[in-house]
């Protein structure tokens, strides 16, 4: 839903929180520092969610493959282009003596083959030679194909789901939001400017500094401030909340009066190929208009509007502004640790200009990035200091609200589809 109802509540008339139907209260901070938590969340959350992998540009043809590794899931991931045009995803796991098959990340082979024995599997998954094979015992070769794992495409978008029967569908897991966002474009996804770290923090932590824009003013101050808050919006309120379901979305706000400083001559060298007002951007404006002409995007239309935070459940942020489209990943490692990735999709360069505008972009995302993930390990200590239980959330900080309680709701739900209310 939008929230564009008002509340009955004094003073707040204009609460995303009220009008979203959450409570106002503060939140417990057992489920960023509980070790069992973390047991529930793996099983109940991770084990049932749909969860983006990628792009279907990364597998752009036949045996393509990308390896992902997910430590929630006990899971090491193969995502293969089929030679039929399909994506299917398996356990990178050989049947033999279970050994992970392919090390690389990313790749295309026109056949799998696993180092230990040289079993090798098709990109189909099924076992097309074994060494030695008439020494093997009651030996069915069909029977010992790749594991699949249930895969869906939204929107180029793959998805997978760990259960070996998903409930739901990733239509009906995505619901209405998949709905709203259909038809969206992705310009230059078949190329982007990645960041990964490991970080001593709990996943909830990182993916929490990516969805509010309170911290602006303060943790950015000398970065982001000046563009995405002015006097009569100083603590870089959201210009728009959205939830739908457990998937929800905010608007940043931006400074229509703020221009890059006389001495700032990297910031106004990338400004200069721009028609958007206050956001640097990696190419020129006809790629990105295309993308902001879609009425899902900045859908309030707003003159003030900067970006999209749409937060896909549970860890896969899919975010817009002028800059273009970019992703963050929060994949747990543990209780206590993330690998975030991060990734900026753009065409490449095709000249100076365009090569000096996305030099600036990634050093100015790099200097904001390290802002926003330079204090997620001091939260992550501050809060196992146990010294407070509680975290209070503004209203400005709703979708944190909103992804705790639909955390919360999937691990009580006996059920995938409970959870999600079909
Ligand atoms: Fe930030």
């Amino acid at each position: 839903m939008n929230i564009e109802t008002k509340s009955p509540v004094p003073g707040f008339d204009d609460s995303y929180t009220l009008a979203l139907g959450l409570d106002t209260g503060p939140l417990s901070t057992d489920p960023y520092i509980s070790p069992a938590h973390y047991e529930l969340e793996r099983e109940r959350v991770f084990g049932r969610a749909w969860l983006a992998m990628g792009r279907e540009e990364q597998v752009p043809e036949s045996g393509s493959y990308i390896v992902r590794e997910l430590e929630v899931c006990n899971a090491s991931v193969l995502i293969v282009r089929q030679k039929s045009g399909g994506i299917q995803a398996f356990h990178n796991v050989c049947s033999h003596r279970q050994n992970l098959i392919m090390n690389s990340s990313e790749g295309r082979a026109p056949r799998f083959t696993c180092r230990y024995h040289s079993w090798t599997f098709g990109t189909d998954g099924a076992l097309l030679s074994v060494p030695d094979e008439r020494r093997f015992f009651d030996f069915d070769k069909k029977k010992c194909g790749l594991t699949p794992i249930a895969t869906e495409v939204w929107q180029g978008w793959i998805f997978i789901n760990m259960q070996s029967e998903p409930e739901v569908s990733l239509a009906e897991f995505l619901g209405d939001f998949g709905k709203f966002y259909t038809g969206v474009p992705f310009p230059g996804s078949g190329h982007s400017l990645k960041f990964e770290a490991n970080l001593d923090a709990n996943w909830k932590v990182i993916s929490d500094a990516f969805a509010e824009s309170y911290h602006v003013p303060s943790i950015h101050n000398k970065t982001l401030r000046p563009a995405f808050s002015n006097a009569s919006n100083p603590f870089a309120r959201p210009i728009r909340a959205s939830a739908w379901g457990p998937h929800s979305a905010y608007s940043a706000f931006a400074n229509l009066e703020y221009a890059p400083p006389e001495n700032a001559l990297g910031e106004r060298l990338a400004y200069r190929n721009m028609g958007a007002n206050n956001i640097i951007s990696p190419s020129g404006a006809n790629e990105i208009d295309k993308l902001l002409g879609h009425p899902s995007i900045n859908p309030n239309n707003s003159a003030e509007w900067c970006s999209d935070a749409n937060v896909i459940f549970p860890n896969f942020h899919l975010d817009v502004s002028f800059g273009g489209f970019f992703i963050h990943h929060f994949w747990p490692t543990s209780h206590r640790s993330t690998r975030w990735v991060a990734e900026y999709f753009m065409e490449p360069a095709a000249d100076f200009q365009t090569r000096l505008q996305q030099e600036y972009y990634a050093i100015r995302n790099i200097e904001v990035l390290l802002e926003d993930i330079g204090n997620t390990e001091r939260v992550q200590k501050g809060m196992e200091t146990r010294a407070k239980r509680n975290i209070y959330l503004q209203d400005g900080e709703v979708i944190i609200r909103n992804l705790l309680h639909h955390i919360d709701r999937w691990i009580k739900a006996d059920s995938a589809r409970e959870a999600l209310d079909l």
